[in-house]
């Protein structure tokens, strides 16, 4: 049977354990996952592409993953990995309208394109990239919240 492989696109700024439990859930349905980190998207990044991926693949170790950085439309990623499925996280009600749109705009640039959505552990609901960084500027202590090289980056950021 042909592997399934899927790609779960996102700005990763830094990765959380959020993402790392949408990861390790999506692994139970795909064989294999290419973790696809936006190069330049609208967000000022606070790490640069390769230190995203970097934490990334530290943090992933173990696991049936690739990590790797694009730039330009999803759909064209997608198309150059050769897969049509796409993974994302759902928080709470407020991600649904965006990601909805996201979703439709890639099934309209390419009808193939899946989108599967994965509803975070109930103990990640509250957590995004944005709250982490904020915590970590103002020197509270993330480690529930973020891998231990992500919290040793961050400590080195704020310095
Ligand atoms: O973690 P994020 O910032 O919510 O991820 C957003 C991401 C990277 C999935 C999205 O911005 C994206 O796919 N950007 C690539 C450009 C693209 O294809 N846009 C069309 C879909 S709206």
């Amino acid at each position: 049977m042909k592997e399934k492989t899927a790609v779960y696109p996102g700005s990763f700024d830094p990765i959380t354990h959020g993402h790392i439990d949408v990861i390790k859930r999506a692994l139970k349905i795909f064989d294999r996952l290419i973790i696809a980190v936006l190069e330049n998207g609208n967000k000022d990044c606070l790490f640069s592409s390769a230190e995203r991926v970097n934490m990334i693949k530290d943090a992933t170790k173990n696991m049936r993953v690739e990590v790797e950085s694009f730039s330009g439309l999803l759909v064209d990623y997608l198309r150059k990995k050769k897969t049509v499925f796409v993974v994302r996280g759902l928080r709470a009600v407020s991600d649904f309208d965006y990601e909805f749109q996201m979703a439709i705009a890639n099934k309209k640039l390419e009808p193939e394109i899946e989108t599967f959505f994965i509803l975070t552990d109930k103990e990640y609901f509250y957590l995004s990239s944005t709250t982490v960084k904020e915590l970590a500027r103002n020197k509270a202590n993330v480690s529930s919240f973020v891998p231990k090289n992500v919290q040793g980056a961050l400590k080195r950021k704020f310095m």
